[in-house]
C-alpha cells in the first residue's frame, strides 16, 4: 500500500471512530437528561375529600383536551412520528391510572412528574394543567379509574438520533424545564395580574375556563405563541356575542371564515361547553382586553 493510501485509510479510520464517539456520547448525554429526576414535596392528593363526578370527568377530559391527545377513549395515541427525531406515544391512561396512586396521578398532571420523579415531555402539557382545582381533577381522575378499558397502542415514546441531539441542546424539552422557563415570567403577566378577589363569579369562571382550555396553545399570557401559530386573544374584543357563539358552536372566525386548528378544538373540545361557560370566557376575555388597554 502507497503511504498516502495508508494516510488515507487511517484518516477515514479516525472519523468513523469520531462519529461512533459522538453518538455514543448523545445516547448518554441523552440518557442523563431523560433520567433526570426531580423533588416535590406536596401534600398527598385526598380524593375522599370530594365526591367526583364520573360524568363532569369526561367532560372535563374533552374540554381541557386529554382525549385529544390521549384519544377519545383515553386508551392512548401516535401523536407524533417524525423519522430520524422522535415518535411520540401519549399513553394509555387506563394503564397508568391502574398502577397509581391519586397522589401519583396528580403530580403527573398537575406537575409533570412522574412516581419515578422523572418528568414527562413538553408534549403533555402539565405547565398548564397546575391551574385545575382539586375537584375537577378529582373528576378526571374518577373518570380514567371508572371508564370502560380500551386496548393502548402498541407503540411507546421513542428517541432517535436527531431527538436525542434536540434533548441535548434543548430544543425538546421536558415539562419542568419548559415551566422553569416560563415561571419567571408567568407572575406578571396581564392574566396573572387580574386577581381573583377583583372578580365577579361569572369572571372567575371564565377566568379558570380560560387558563385551563386556551393557554395551552395561545400562551400563558393569552398573547399568542409564535411557535403553534396563535393570534393574541385580544382578537377576542373585535366578536360581538352573537359572532362568539358561532365561533365556539361552529368553529367558523368573523366573516364565515374556516379556521385551521381552532375550528377543530371547538368541534372536539369547546361545544362541551355549557352556555354559562362560553359566555363567561367570552366575558372573561374582553375584561382582560380591557384591562390591557388602560
Ligand atoms: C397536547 C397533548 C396532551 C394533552 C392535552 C394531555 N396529554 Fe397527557 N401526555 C401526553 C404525552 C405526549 C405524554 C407522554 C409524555 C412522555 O412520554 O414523556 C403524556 C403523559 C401523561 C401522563 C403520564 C404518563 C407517564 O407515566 O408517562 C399522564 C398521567 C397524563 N398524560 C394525563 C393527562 C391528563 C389527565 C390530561 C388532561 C388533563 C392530559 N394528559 C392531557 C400528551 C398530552
Ligand atoms: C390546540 C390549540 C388551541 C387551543 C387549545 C385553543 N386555540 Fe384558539 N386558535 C388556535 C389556532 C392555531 C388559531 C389560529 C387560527 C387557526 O389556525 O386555526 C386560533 C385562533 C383563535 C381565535 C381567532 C379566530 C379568528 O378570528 O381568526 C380565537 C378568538 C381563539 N382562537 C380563541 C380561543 C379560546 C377562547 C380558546 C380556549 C377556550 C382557544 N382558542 C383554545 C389554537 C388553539
Amino acid at each position: 500500500m502507497s503511504k498516502a493510501l495508508r494516510i488515507l485509510k487511517n484518516l477515514l479510520l479516525g472519523i468513523l471512530l469520531l462519529l461512533v464517539l459522538a453518538i455514543v456520547i448523545i445516547y448518554i448525554w441523552s440518557e442523563i437528561k431523560l433520567n433526570r429526576t426531580y423533588d416535590l414535596d406536596i401534600p398527598p392528593f385526598d380524593m375522599a375529600k370530594y365526591q367526583p363526578n364520573i360524568e363532569e370527568g369526561k367532560r372535563l377530559s374533552y374540554i381541557i383536551g386529554c382525549s385529544g391527545c390521549h384519544d377519545l377513549e383515553m386508551q392512548g395515541q401516535v401523536l407524533w412520528d417524525v423519522p430520524n427525531v422522535l415518535t411520540m406515544v401519549a399513553p394509555n391512561l387506563m394503564d397508568i391510572a391502574k398502577s397509581s396512586s391519586d397522589s401519583d396521578l396528580e403530580k403527573m398532571i398537575r406537575h409533570g412528574i412522574r412516581k419515578d420523579g422523572t418528568s414527562v415531555i413538553m408534549g403533555m402539557p402539565s405547565e398548564f394543567f397546575r391551574y385545575i382545582t382539586d375537584q375537577d381533577l378529582a373528576n378526571i381522575i374518577a373518570y380514567i379509574r371508572n371508564k370502560p378499558y380500551v386496548d393502548p397502542p402498541d407503540q411507546t415514546t421513542s428517541y432517535k438520533l436527531l431527538g436525542r441531539l434536540g434533548i441535548i441542546i434543548g430544543e425538546i424539552k421536558n415539562s419542568r424545564e419548559s415551566l422553569a422557563e416560563i415561571e419567571p415570567r408567568v407572575e406578571n403577566n396581564s392574566l396573572a395580574k387580574i386577581s381573583d378577589d377583583s372578580l365577579t363569579d361569572q369572571l372567575k369562571m371564565g377566568k379558570y375556563i380560560t387558563q385551563i382550555a386556551c393557554t395551552e396553545c395561545h400562551g400563558f399570557n393569552l398573547q399568542g405563541n409564535e411557535k403553534g401559530k396563535t393570534p393574541d386573544l385580544m382578537i377576542a374584543y373585535g366578536y360581538s356575542p352573537e359572532d362568539w357563539q358561532k365561533l365556539m358552536t361552529t368553529g367558523k372566525g368573523l366573516g364565515d371564515r374556516e379556521l385551521r386548528l381552532m375550528s377543530k378544538m371547538v368541534k372536539y373540545r369547546f361545544s362541551h361547553f355549557t352556555d354559562e361557560e362560553r359566555e363567561a370566557v367570552y366575558l372573561f376575555l374582553r375584561y382582560w382586553a380591557e384591562s390591557r388597554m388602560k
